[in-house]
């Protein structure tokens, strides 16, 4: 007898076989014949295969009968086509084994649609319904689609290290990382003595794996890291996370035009490959979080993407005619409101804005010759907004010291990353796109909570 995933048993060559599945119930029915129907789910795809579970079987009236949403069991039985409508195929049993119940008075994913916000408190159960499912494998798609990219394209995977020393976005949001006791913290004079702590020195997660890459971008040629990074930025949005994901391409010899081009190619590989690879779980999200999705998606993928100076869209946004609730200056931050104006309602396609006040952005971006913009990019998409962050790399060791002094930054602290300067030196160029606010884009779901399997967000790290 072959195993087979639920996946497999609903397409048309199954039937026939003898085949033994192994899953979860979703739901029971009983017919007046004397017989059962279940729908039984193993997490291979969205859809349910059917069960006909006879009352023959030596254990109906024992445990058929009293199996519920959530149990786990093995079937074995023949697939047969389905007279009902909308499936294929389904199972005649022969054999039923029953490997855990799950009462049905307390097991809390009963039949009713959950809101997302109660799932958020069982997260160890919320893979067992329908969304989850769907967005795990989404998930799982853009990562495999990930590395298929960029392992085409010749880039070399790079491990980038969780624990470090420098700070790459200068934001100051850092988890630190110590063996110190806080009640009995080793002081010299007002200052904490660190050369007592792990590493001898102050340490931290790390909140992008960028500084390191570019070593072995400058080496390597073409690179990518793929890791955790961390944020203890306070911010309560739909749209962060303290603990998410980010790939982080690395291109020696890139200028930003280069690094636009890759960046779009990119995004529109992720969704394609979706679209393609994952159809029944996107006609899902299409029909149950987002009508308009799949064609949103397709145009995405068929248009380019626009691309727009920071001083051009500041002028767009100054014309445009609306109240936004914080102002909008040259020099001044864009807010999430003015990005989804822009690529939602003005230009209705993702968007690239590039050359940013130098006063915005990090020392690491290369200084344009007008001395106030830097070669910063960043794309916006509908709905999510910042999508990919990146830039071209300041290459000349003079300005990059000049940055940093500007910055407050010691350049002592960053020797290693100046040498890459001193010996060398190439121009280059990377990105990093978040790859939670990929899903949440491809699967359209509202909260970026909901589309990590464990999320950690302020007063949230139980699970
Ligand atoms: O724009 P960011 O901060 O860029 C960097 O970290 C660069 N070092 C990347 C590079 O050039 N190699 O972050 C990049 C992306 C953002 O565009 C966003 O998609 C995501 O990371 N991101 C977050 N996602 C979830 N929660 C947060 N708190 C995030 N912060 C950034
Ligand atoms: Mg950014």
């Amino acid at each position: 007898m072959e195993k087979l995933s639920v996946a497999e048993a609903r397409r048309a060559e199954a039937i026939g076989r003898q085949v033994r599945l192994q899953g979860w119930v979703r739901t029971r029915r009983d017919s007046k014949g004397g017989f059962s129907f279940l729908e039984l789910n193993d997490g291979s795809c969205l859809g349910n295969i059917q069960i006909v579970a006879e009352g023959a079987l030596p254990n109906y009236e024992s445990e058929v009968k009293r199996l519920s949403a959530g149990a786990s069991i093995t079937v074995e039985g023949v697939v047969r086509q389905s007279p009902a409508r909308g499936q294929l195929t389904e199972v005649q049993a022969e054999r039923i084994v029953v490997h855990g119940w799950a009462d049905p008075e307390t097991y809390p994913l009963q039949k009713k649609q959950h809101s997302f916000e109660f799932l958020r408190t069982i997260a160890h159960l919320r893979p067992r319904t329908n969304t989850f499912g769907a967005v795990t494998r989404v998930r799982n798609c853009v990562c495999r689609s990930i590395h298929h990219f960029f392992q085409q394209r010749g880039f070399l995977y790079i491990h980038t290290p969780i624990i470090t020393a420098s700070d790459c976005e200068g934001a100051g949001a850092m988890f630190r990382v110590t063996t110190l006791e806080l009640g009995q913290v080793p002081l010299r004079g007002q200052q904490v003595d660190y050369t007592r702590d792990f590493f001898e020195r102050p340490t931290y997660l790390t909140v992008s794996g960028q500084l390191q890459v570019e070593a072995f971008a400058c080496s390597l040629g073409k690179v990518y890291t793929f890791g955790p990074t961390f944020r203890a930025e306070n911010s309560n949005t739909a749209r962060h996370l303290a603990e998410f994901w980010m790939v982080e391409p690395e291109m020696a010899f890139y200028e930003l035009a280069d690094n636009m081009q890759l960046a779009e190619e990119f995004l529109k590989q992720l969704i394609s490959d979706c679209l393609a690879q994952c159809a029944e779980d996107m006609a899902f999200f299409n029909e149950r979080i987002d009508s308009q999705l799949l064609a949103t998606l397709e145009g995405i993928v068929s248009s380019s993407f626009e691309r727009l100076s920071y001083t051009e869209a500041v002028q767009m946004l100054q014309q445009a005619g609306e109240r936004f609730e914080f102002p909008v200056a040259w020099g001044r931050d864009l807010q999430a409101e003015h990005e989804r104006w822009l690529t939602e309602r003005k230009l209705r396609k993702p968007v690239i804005l590039y050359d940013y006040p130098r006063t915005l952005k990090p020392f690491y971006m290369r200084v344009n010759d007008d001395g106030r913009t830097v070669r910063a990019m960043d794309v916006l998409v509908p709905k999510v907004g910042e999508i990919i962050g990146g830039s071209q790399r300041e290459e000349r060791l003079d300005v990059l010291t000049e940055r940093m002094q500007e910055l407050h930054m010691n350049p002592d602290d960053y020797w290693w990353y100046a040498d890459l300067r001193r010996y060398g030196t190439v121009p280059h160029s990377g990105f990093g796109l978040g790859l939670e606010r990929a899903v949440q884009f491809i699967t359209g779901m509202a909260n970026i909570r909901d589309v990590i399997p464990f999320p950690r967000t302020p007063g949230n790290a139980e699970f």
